[in-house]
């Protein structure tokens, strides 16, 4: 290439990249649309229409894209210029433009609806490993940068939290849009619209989730503890529990529950010969799902339980990206904090209850209703700003000092 070509080339580049920040700043300006469980259900069933649902998300895509986009651009320079948050930056920058493309073509074309499910499905590919990539981006500035103060890990934390949840939604936009108009309906399962099932059943997920972890631990632990599992409907005592809900989420928060539970449970009982079980109850009431698994894996320190869902936090050794040899059922801390974030997206949430030297309670909390479950969503405006800008203030609570306090300096004093 000659270097006129070159510098062609780069100019090229950098208009580009400024158009970009402009149609961010456009974009962002839009606060994203939540769905509810009943719109996404009859979006894909009694008003199917891709016409309209291809015109929503030719808008509402570059919305959530460009508002989390904005984000990343605040994060400390630091962890920004990272090598894996540049490669994730470059994702968001090309699904975007790719998603742009589409704002002034005709949506009474079938072949324009055709390309765009093309596009949508070489975006979910692009960001399969958004996940693994930004903690490797994490961990490379914590490697650089060591200790840190508390300010940049509760921004981090803020971020990751934010961040991840954004991607959890585009994702469910897309898979919503690609499974109910790729034109093969799933005759198996007639009660599942994309990826939810409106008659979801719970303890059958809980199940299916605790036998694939069973199958990890007796890999890695050669035995595992058995499940006990009891179920109460209030609302009909002999009939199962079924919600409407997206079962792989589902069963993504409880596998990760139940590879806790079983670490815990046998790192706990190692000189003894049998293992506690592990017991889960589901109870459906009028307004709410909850599903709680005990474990008698010796639980963790008060202090500690707000850490356990931070991104940074893991008791387990830090696998190496890559390797493939290491520990099934721990790894980088991310089971917690992310399953709370499947949890929170249709206003659910998980919480532990820890007794140490006994064990554990972790309990999901799901809405029961259609009408309750509705996108939880991060927006870009001022408030989120300000969480970037936070500075280090002094606490407004005394902090102890180490040392016992001198009387006879009072005493003294008399
Ligand atoms: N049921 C439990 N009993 C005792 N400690 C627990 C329990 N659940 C979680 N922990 C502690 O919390 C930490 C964080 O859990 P988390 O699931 O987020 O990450 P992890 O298990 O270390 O790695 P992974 O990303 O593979 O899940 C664990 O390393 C463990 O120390
Ligand atoms: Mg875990």
């Amino acid at each position: 290439m000659t270097r006129k070509m070159k510098i062609v080339q780069s100019l090229v580049k950098a208009a580009a990249l400024a158009n970009v920040s402009k149609q961010i700043d456009h974009f962002s300006k839009f606060s994203p649309s939540p769905l509810s469980m009943k719109q996404f259900l009859d979006f894909g069933s009694t008003n199917a229409c891709e016409r309209t649902s291809f015109v929503f998300l030719r808008q509402e895509l570059p919305v959530r894209f460009s508002n989390i986009m904005k984000e990343i651009s605040l994060l400390p320079d630091r962890l920004l210029t990272t090598p894996s948050v540049q490669l994730v930056q470059t994702w968001y920058i090309q699904s975007l433009l790719e998603t742009l493309e589409f704002l002034d073509r005709n949506p009474d074309e079938q072949r324009v609806l055709e390309a765009f499910v093309e596009v949508l499905e070489a975006i979910r590919n692009r960001h399969n490993d958004v996940v693994p990539t930004m903690a490797q981006g994490v961990i490379e500035y914590k490697d650089a940068f060591g200790q840190q103060d508390p300010v940049t890990d509760h921004n981090i934390q803020y971020f990751l939290d934010r961040f991840y949840t954004s991607r959890i939604s585009i994702r469910m936009l897309i898979n919503q849009h690609i499974l109910v108009f790729n034109g093969s309906t799933n005759p198996s399962h007639p009660n599942t619209i994309g990826c939810i099932d409106s008659m979801c059943d719970v303890t059958e997920v809980a199940r299916d989730a605790y036998e694939s972890a069973k199958l990890l631990c007796e890999q890695f632990y050669l035995g595992a503890p058995e499940l006990e599992l009891k179920q109460i409907n209030a609302n009909n005592s002999r009939a199962p529990i079924q919600i409407s809900y997206i079962p792989s989420h589902l069963y993504h928060m409880l596998f990760e529950l139940f590879k806790n539970a079983m670490r815990a449970t046998i790192e706990n009982h190692e000189s003894s010969r049998t293992l506690p079980p592990i017991k889960v109850m589901v109870a459906l009431g009028g307004e709410d799902l909850s599903i709680k698994m005990r474990d008698r894996g010796g639980g963790v320190p008060f202090r500690k339980t707000e850490r356990l869902f931070s991104y940074m936090y893991s008791t387990a050794p830090r696998p190496s990206i890559g390797h493939e040899h290491r520990p099934p059922l721990a790894g980088f801390g991310y089971g917690l904090p992310l399953s709370r974030l499947y949890a929170r997206y249709f206003q659910g949430d998980i919480q532990l209850y820890s007794m140490e030297g006994y064990g554990t309670d972790a309990v999901i909390h799901l809405k029961a209703l259609l009408t309750d479950s509705v996108e939880r969503l991060p927006v870009f405006n001022k408030t989120a700003l300000r969480h970037y800008k936070l500075n280090l203030e002094a606490d407004d609570w005394c902090v102890p000092s180490k040392e016992p306090l001198d009387l006879a300096v009072y005493r003294s004093a008399k």
